[in-house]
């Protein structure tokens, strides 16, 4: 298969099948409209295209918040806000670490000067309720829980009403990194009583790396509010982003206005379907995917009660070289897939269906380069069945 090339000005990127952990395939529309001329920061016409991405990023994570923007940078500067903004020196902060992001939540955490108490999971397994109640009751007063919803690590989505309620019960914020899960499963921010989330514009919302969504409680606000010290990150102070975003129109930045524009019209995209549509599009591919995968004799991770739709982690047999694996597949089927991360890095598949991926057509594609690949790599398959499994599953007969 040879690779389309879009060459804009001087540089020529190929066209790729993204079907790795994000970045994922970005629909026309989108790209379309980063055509868009470029306004002023404070131009009354750019001012509605950020009330109108605001409205439909509340609709997205489920929120009445007004403070629910746009931040710029990828979905780390999401969680960096959520953490600069949430914690101060000598503050505990109970993280969950049962994947590669959980650990990251715990290491920017420990930076801003709290005292990080992990619990540990098991990666490719949820994180035990009652080992996050155990870790919360060893301290006298817990900031923060943090968690991550769906660990693209592992492939695992974390259930959050329990651990929601815990941190209730102990006067905890609840700050949940929603980078992977946010459009492509349920997220109910207000419901579930997260007081902080955050997630990215790669992944299952299909629009460029550049900016991470979020949502800030009142009760979060109100802790802004009440920090003894200002925000150590000027770029991330949450309490300045708010006079921007919010009626003030106080510049703090100058804003990605490209960026801006490009996500709201992927947001644009995913409410014309349906939230409800999309998710359930996406775990129809996952379904076919994890049939075709099963029937090529690969074994997942993650047990199907708690796996994550959009992003399927493979345990590779024994004697595959994951980088060679992987450089084939984008050598000669053009095609992005991921490895594993952290402790599993050359031991992992990670295969994403994020946005418009989480489709037919992406599922039969990847299945059937599989198929090429892995005879090669000296794991012999039954060529064809695994195409046929998820074929069943697409039509409704699996
Ligand atoms: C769950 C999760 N959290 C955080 C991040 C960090 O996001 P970014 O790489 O966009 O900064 C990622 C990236 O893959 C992620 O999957």
């Amino acid at each position: 298969m040879t690779s389309a090339h879009v060459a804009t000005g001087a540089t020529a990127a190929p066209a790729r099948l993204l079907l790795g952990p994000g970045p994922t395939n970005v629909h026309p529309r989108v790209m379309q409209a980063m055509l868009n001329p470029i306004l002023g920061y404070l131009d009354p016409d750019f001012l509605k295209v950020m009330d109108d991405l605001a409205s439909l990023m509340r609709q997205l994570f489920n929120t009445q918040n007004p403070v629910t923007i746009a931040v710029p940078g990828t979905g780390t500067a999401g969680m960096e806000t959520g953490l600069a903004n949430l914690l101060e020196p000598g503050d505990v902060a109970v993280v969950g670490t049962h994947g590669y992001f959980g650990e990251r939540i715990a290491e920017i955490a420990s930076r801003q000067g709290a005292t990080v108490a992990l619990v540990p999971g098991e990666w490719g397994r949820p994180l035990d309720p009652d080992a996050v109640k155990a870790e919360l009751s060893k301290h006298r007063k817990v900031k923060l829980l943090g968690v991550v919803h769906g660990e693209t690590s592992t492939g695992v989505l974390q259930p959050l009403e329990e651990l929601s309620r815990l941190a209730r019960q102990h006067d905890s914020l609840f700050l949940v990194d929603a980078v992977t899960s946010l459009g492509g499963v349920p997220m109910e921010a207000d419901r579930w009583g997260i007081d902080f989330c955050y997630s990215a514009s790669q992944k299952c919302l299909a629009c460029p790396p550049g900016l991470a969504p979020m949502t800030a409680s009142p009760r979060a606000m109100e802790a802004v509010g009440a920090r003894k010290e200002k925000c150590r990150s000027f770029y991330l102070d949450l309490s300045l982003h708010r006079t921007y975003w919010g009626t003030q129109r106080r510049y703090h930045h100058t804003a990605p206005v490209t960026m801006l524009y490009a996500l709201r019209e992927g947001l644009r995209l995913i409410l014309e379907e349906g939230i409800e549509a999309r998710i359930a599009r996406h775990r129809h591919a996952a379904h076919a995917l994890w049939a075709g995968l099963e029937a090529l004799g690969l074994k997942l991770l993650v047990d199907e009660s708690c796996r994550l739709p959009q992003l399927t982690t493979v345990v590779l047999p024994e004697g595959i070289d994951e980088l060679d694996l992987r450089q084939r597949m984008l050598r000669e089927y053009n095609i992005e897939v991921g490895g594993g991360l952290g402790k599993m890095a050359g031991k992992l598949l990670r295969i994403g269906l994020m946005g418009q991926n989480a489709s037919a057509e992406a599922v039969l594609t990847l299945l059937s380069s599989l198929e090429g690949v892995l005879p090669r790599l000296g794991y012999e398959v039954a060529v064809g069945e695994g195409v046929s499994a998820a074929s069943r599953v697409l039509a409704g007969a699996g």
